[in-house]
């Protein structure tokens, strides 16, 4: 039962898990998950300088504590991987270079994970094996439409052509005054309110109908903030409203692109997959289309390693392992 630890530090969150594949299942014998939210929340976003000094005071008492949970010694371990990229590069450092520095101490291969590959198959870790879909994945920093085909065979449908899902999300909740990360808190405050009483846009790309823009709602709130006497008093609308525009864009373009590629099945990952409202919006269009709808578990949704540990084992399964030279790239592309 070969084992294979993966570190995940791209952004805010320290996380270490084990996994091994045991009667052909993938199965995840620890995934633990240190998390900055509390100290970055004062600041209203991440600040890179004190994310990386963090994960590289966690990360050593964090792979510890795994390999005690898995009951295994580091020497018991087949194989490491890390997080690479994208993400923000003093954060990305701390865990690649741990982890390629424990494959280098024992001898064992390293491979290098796309962080937003770690997303993309998430839903399917319990399966253990990826079958043809098409991937939307939204997060802080990436909103994509992936066409897969199999492992490590990807094409871009569509993307986002200003900010991220995630990122108007949050940057929404910054303007109404709510807590770092806005997704979470836009969601709690949206479920009380009218996604009617405020029209705000859904861009359409008339060159590009399966690419996303954000931006354009973000300042179409803070226009509407400014009308407002007294915008608090209207928290709840503004927030299902502008969760509903941004719901309307992601089901729509991702019904399109399921079309457009012939799949039968649609996979939703990433932070802003947690959001229940774009789970069952996204669940009937599916439906109604005839198409089934895939999630990961919540635990395997926001940033982990349990999907970098996945993504880690079938690298190793399909592919060669990476020179210890392999560095980061915050930029890192899933697709050619
Ligand atoms: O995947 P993730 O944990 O980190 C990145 O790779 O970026 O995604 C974080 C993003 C944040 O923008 C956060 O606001 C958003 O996911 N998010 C949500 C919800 N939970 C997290 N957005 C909307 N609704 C939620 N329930
Ligand atoms: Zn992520």
């Amino acid at each position: 039962m070969p084992s294979l630890l993966a570190i995940e530090s791209s952004c805010d969150e320290t996380a270490v898990a084990i996994i091994c594949r045991e009667d052909g299942r993938p199965r995840l014998l620890t995934s633990l998950i240190s998390s900055q939210i509390e100290i970055h929340r004062e600041y209203g976003g991440v600040v890179p300088e004190v994310a990386c000094r963090n994960h590289a005071l966690r990360i050593r008492p964090l792979v510890q504590q795994a390999l005690d949970d898995a009951n295994l010694s580091l020497e018991e371990i087949d194989a490491f991987a890390a997080t690479r990229g994208p993400g923000l590069a003093s954060s990305l450092l701390v865990g690649l270079s741990y982890a390629k520095g424990l494959a280098a101490a024992t001898g064992k291969p390293f491979y290098g994970i796309n962080h937003m590959e770690g997303h993309l198959l998430s839903p399917f870790l319990e399966l253990g094996k990826v079958a043809p879909h098409l991937g939307l994945i939204v997060s802080g920093g990436h909103t994509l439409l992936i066409d897969v085909r199999g492992f490590d065979d990807y094409k871009l449908m569509g993307h986002t052509i200003d900010d991220a899902a995630g990122e108007a999300f949050d940057k929404v909740g910054r303007m109404l005054d709510l807590p770092y990360p806005g997704g979470p808190e836009i969601e709690k405050y949206a479920r009380e309110g009218n996604p009617k009483a405020f029209r705000f846009p859904r861009p359409q790309l008339r060159d590009a109908p399966l690419d996303f823009s954000f931006s354009g709602l973000k300042t179409a709130v803070l226009y509407q903030l400014q009308k407002l006497e007294n915008p608090h008093s209207q928290l709840a609308d503004l927030c299902a409203s502008f969760q509903a525009a941004v719901i309307d864009s992601l089901v729509k373009k991702t019904i399109l692109a399921a079309m457009e590629a012939d799949r039968q099945m649609i996979t939703l990952s990433g932070g802003v997959a947690c959001n229940k409202a774009l789970q069952s919006a996204l669940g009937a269009a599916a439906e109604e289309a005839g198409i089934a709808l895939s999630l990961a578990p919540p635990a395997l949704t926001t940033d982990n390693a349990g999907m970098i540990a996945f993504a880690g084992l079938l690298s190793s399964e399909n592919r060669d392992a990476d020179s210890l030279t392999v560095g980061i790239d915050p930029n890192l592309s899933l697709t050619p």
